[in-house]
This record gives structure tokens, C-alpha cells and sequence, in this order.
């Protein structure tokens, strides 16, 4: 289809001729002049830019989504409906109230949560988000919700006030019933444009494996892009010309996760909330991870598939699932194949992909009830920063308390994503779990790597972090009682301290 078809405040548009990576937020404020949506970074940083999209969960209501427009290409809006902060106040939707605001700006009101104004439409958007979740029972959840939104002038206590009056208030309001009866649209689309400095831009989203083959090899230079989160910046920050584009997002079974008697198999198109909600509880250290990967707002559109092919050595999400035994599975023209998480990453930035291939689906098995794992994440701020060490840990043990198997894997000690502490796994392999052999053991850590200084941390800070969280690590597995070693430790989905 050479049309782009969306609907935008539950008005149809049409496009013909859009260049594939114009974002959303570009094409409201400069073609529409929908100018309540306000760009401040234009990376993803601070919100201002945030807008709902409507999504499905397959088995469960649809439900909204606050999403950062300054990363989503508008060709990936093919078939979705999306809100703005012009759309909100609608007295048709809000029939009790005389003026017709949306319950998250009345909070917003109340709760004098604004001054200047200029962060308001993105956070009242992150606030209609959560007015429509049907999964906020903890405290945690208001932070998470709001974690990207960025104001330098209100204050966060009224903002967070405002939050709590909404989360999950569900008012039987029209965007409830829209919710409820929204189903997807196909997402096919080609659209070609003229760039007004490089020439011809193409974006085709294909919705069949086939139609993916045959995009890749009539376009042998093309970019693939799934949620954009890190393609989008390439493009926003550093410039990028991308003459051809191939969305995943129209791919329906790179977004499929299923729970396997062997464990769970998660699509590489799952955005990074989904799998939270799905295989959070019984993941803890997966859900604990993505709790700090970046935003609420960056996680809905982030996929698992993005950040392993990224394979940059700060990714989160390698080490954690190095750590819980995960296996790859690439799909291309020529067939399937399977890969150890840890024989995918081949070196800085670099993958064994070939020919077509892509990552489809990220295979996790189940944890015993005698091991343990969890996942920790050192950055300067808690939420919305990169890594300046990240760890995946896991042991099992045999009934004497003897460790059977154990991986340590690490992010940024060095230049591949998930590097294993191979001597010291060694040197506590077939030994008790016990603190004294934590500890002759911690050394070793300091011969398995030899981490870079940069801004964000110096070596021997590295270092002595990586040392550190092994013996945090063996602390947590003690943490109760040693014979109830299983896969579900108090406390590890929790905000604060060492994430
Ligand atoms: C504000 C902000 C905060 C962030 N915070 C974090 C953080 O805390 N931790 C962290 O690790 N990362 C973070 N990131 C980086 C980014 O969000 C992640 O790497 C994310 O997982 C990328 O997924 P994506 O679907 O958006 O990838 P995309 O941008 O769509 O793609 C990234 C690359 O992967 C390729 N690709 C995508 N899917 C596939 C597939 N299935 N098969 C083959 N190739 C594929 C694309 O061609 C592209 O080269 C952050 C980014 C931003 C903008
Ligand atoms: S403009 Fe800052 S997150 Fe989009
Ligand atoms: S009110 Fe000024 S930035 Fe938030």
C-alpha cells in the first residue's frame, strides 16, 4: 500500500509521499500544526514530546500506551491510532464535565503540578497512559510511569500527586470504549519520498516473513527498524540518511511471547512493557532490569530484538539474559537456526546475523528451584541513564550446597555485550556457596577484565563495582531461607539502592 493511513485524535489521516524516517513529532508540529506536543530533546530524554498510542495485548483489552513521538517514524503508524494533548479535551468524551478535560489534566490542575507549562503535554499524556492501566497496584508504579518525563521548574511532588489521583481510574469515558473495541489494522506499507538533500527515502513495512525476504534482497542496502528507540536517534542526532527502510513492526509473530513447559519464548518484536507485564513475576531478575532500562515511555517501543543486534557492551539486557541461559533464534530466507546468547555476540558491536537473517524469537529457560539470579544495574542516575556496569548472576546448587552451574555475566568491563568472568566462575565452580569462597573467589574478577575508563566511570571504579556485586550477589541468595533457593527471591523487584 502506497497510502499511509492513521488516525490521530480519531481523525483519519492520509499520506502519500512521506520520507520513512520524518518522526511523528516532526509531522504533527510541521505539517499539522498540532503544536501541544513539544519537542525538547528530540533523543528520547525528557517527554515532551509524548503521545498515546493505542496497542493490542493479544488475550487481553487493548490498551494505551505513552510513547515518545520524537522517535516513532511516521510510517510506522500505519493502521494505529494515536492521541495528542489536543485531542484530550474533547467535551464529547467527557460528557459529566462541563469544560471537557481529561481526568489527567483536572489532576494536573488540582494538584498544581505545572508553571511554566512546557514539560505539561507530556506528562498529562504519561498521565492518561496510566488513567487507563489496569495493572497499578504498587507504589513503584507512579515513578514508573512518569520516570520519563523531565521538568525542571514544578517540582515532581504535585506531578506525582497527579499521578497517583488517576492510575487506574479507567472512567467509563469514550477512550475506554475506543479501547475496548480497537482492533489492529494491517499495517502493509511502501511509501516513497523525495529527501530534500539526499534524494529518494523508501520505508516498507512487510506483513509476511516472504515479503521481508524479498524486501531484504531487491534492497540489499536497507536499515531494518523495530521500536526506533536506538535506529531513531541515528537519525534525529547524528544525521543519518537512510535511503531504504524496513519496518519489523507489521511482523505479528516477532510480537507472540508463549510459555513453553521448557520456558518462555519471547518475540524480538515484543516491546520491552509487554514482556514486564507478561514475564515479569516469574523473571524477577528480567523484571528488575527493565524496571531501569531507560523510560516507561522508551520501553513501550524498545524491543529485546533491537538491543541484542544493537550488541553495543552497555546494553542491559545482554548480560541478564547471558545469565538466565537464553538461546537466539535467527530466522532468514534460508531457514532457522539457534544460537547461545553468548556466541551471538561476536565482538564490539557485532553479531553472528548473515545474509537476511534476523533475530526472531529469544528463548528463555525455566530457572530450577534450586538456583538463583538476579541482575543489577550501576548508573549515575536510577532511571533514564546508560550503564556504567551492568550484571546478570546465576547459580544452582546440588542438595549439599555445592554450585553445579554458575554464569556471571557482565556489561561494560568489556568491548562485546555479556562477557562471562570465566576464571572466577572457574574458581567458585564445585565449591559450597559460601561467603568465605565469595570472597577468595572476588579477585579473580580483576583477571577476568580489564574495563576502560570513560565519563561515565573510571577503571578501577569498574573494577571494584564488578568485585562488589558478586558479593552482593551471593548476599541476595542468602537473603532467605538457603533450603527455599528458588526462582522467585523477596525483595528483587524493588526501586532504589543498587538496581
Ligand atoms: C532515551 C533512551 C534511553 C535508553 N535507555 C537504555 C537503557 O537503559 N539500556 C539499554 O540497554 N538501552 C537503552 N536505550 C537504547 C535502546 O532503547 C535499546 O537498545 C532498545 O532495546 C533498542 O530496541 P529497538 O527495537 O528500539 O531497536 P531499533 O532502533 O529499532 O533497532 C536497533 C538496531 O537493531 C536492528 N534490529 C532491530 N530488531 C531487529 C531484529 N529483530 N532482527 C535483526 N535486526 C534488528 C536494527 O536494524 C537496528 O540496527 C535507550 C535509548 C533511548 C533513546
Ligand atoms: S523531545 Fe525529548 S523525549 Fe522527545
Ligand atoms: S512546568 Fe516548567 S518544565 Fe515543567
Amino acid at each position: 500500500m502506497d497510502t499511509l493511513q492513521f488516525w490521530l485524535n480519531d481523525r483519519r489521516i492520509e499520506v502519500t509521499g512521506v520520507n520513512g524516517t520524518t518522526t511523528l513529532l516532526r509531522y504533527l508540529r510541521d505539517h499539522l500544526a498540532a503544536t501541544g506536543t513539544k519537542e525538547g530533546c528530540a533523543e528520547g530524554d525528557c517527554g515532551a514530546c509524548t503521545v498515546a498510542l493505542l496497542e493490542e495485548r493479544p488475550g487481553e483489552t487493548p490498551t494505551y500506551r505513552a510513547v515518545n513521538s520524537c522517535l516513532l517514524f511516521l510510517p510506522m503508524l500505519q493502521g494505529k491510532r494515536v492521541y495528542t494533548v489536543e485531542g484530550l479535551r474533547d467535551r464529547s468524551r467527557s460528557p459529566d464535565d462541563p469544560e471537557g478535560y481529561h481526568p489527567a489534566q483536572l489532576a494536573m490542575v488540582e494538584t498544581r503540578g505545572s508553571q511554566c507549562g512546557y514539560c505539561t503535554p507530556g506528562i498529562v499524556m504519561s498521565l492518561f497512559e496510566a488513567t487507563y492501566r489496569d495493572d497499578m497496584g504498587a507504589d513503584w508504579q507512579v515513578d514508573d510511569q512518569l520516570c520519563g518525563n523531565l521538568c525542571r521548574c514544578t517540582g515532581y511532588k504535585p506531578i506525582r500527586e497527579a499521578g497517583e489521583k488517576v492510575a487506574g481510574l479507567r472512567p467509563d469515558d469514550l477512550f475506554k470504549a475506543t479501547m475496548e473495541q480497537y482492533r489492529a489494522r494491517d499495517a502493509a506499507v511502501d511509501i516513497t519520498a523525495r529527501d530534500g538533500l539526499d534524494g529518494m527515502q523508501r520505508y516498507i513495512q512487510p506483513t509476511s516473513f516472504e515479503a521481508l525476504w524479498q524486501a531484504r534482497a531487491e534492497n540489499p542496502g536497507a536499515v531494518l527498524v523495530a521500536g526506533g528507540t536506538d535506529l531513531g536517534l541515528r537519525v534525529t542526532k547524528f544525521r543519518e540518511h537512510f535511503p531504504v527502510v524496513i519496518g519489523l513492526e507489521g511482523l505479528a509473530e516477532l510480537r507472540e511471547i508463549e510459555r513453553s513447559p521448557m520456558g518462555w519464548q519471547i518475540g524480538a518484536g515484543v516491546s520491552l512493557t509487554r514482556v514486564m507485564e507478561v514475564v515479569g513475576e516469574e523473571l524477577p531478575a528480567l523484571h528488575k532490569m527493565l524496571r531501569w532500562f531507560g523510560s516507561r515511555q522508551v520501553r513501550s517501543r524498545a524491543t529485546l530484538g533491537g538491543n541484542l543486534v544493537n550488541a553495543s557492551p552497555i546494553g542491559d539486557m545482554p548480560p541478564v539474559l547471558a545469565a538466565l541461559g537464553a538461546e537466539i533464534e535467527l530466522r532468514g530466507s534460508n531457514g532457522t537456526r539457534h544460537v547461545d546468547i553468548e556466541d551471538f555476540f561476536t565482538g564490539y558491536r557485532k553479531t553472528c546475523l548473515e545474509g537476511d537473517e534476523i533475530v526472531a524469537v529469544v528463548h528463555i529457560p525455566n530457572v530450577p528451584r534450586n538456583a538463583f539470579c538476579a541482575s543489577y544495574k550501576v548508573s549515575k542516575r536510577r532511571e533514564l541513564d546508560i550503564s556504567a556496569v551492568a550484571a546478570g548472576m546465576y547459580v544452582e546448587l546440588d542438595d549439599a550446597g555445592v554450585v553445579r552451574h554458575i554464569r556471571l555475566a557482565y556489561g561494560g568491563m568489556s568491548a562485546v555485550a555479556a562477557s562471562r568472568a570465566r576464571r572466577t566462575e572457574a574458581a567458585l565452580l564445585g565449591h559450597s556457596w559460601t561467603r568465605e569462597n565469595i570472597e577468595a573467589a572476588m579477585p579473580m574478577v580483576d583477571a577476568d577484565f580489564l574495563p576502560i575508563a570513560d565519563h561515565r566511570a573510571s577503571a578501577r571504579y569498574r573494577s571494584t563495582v564488578a568485585r562488589n556485586l558478586l558479593l552482593g550477589f551471593w548476599l541476595e541468595s542468602h537473603r532467605r531461607d538457603r533450603d527455599a533457593f528458588d526462582a522467585h527471591p523477596v525483595g528483587t523487584v524493588r526501586p532504589g539502592g543498587v538496581a
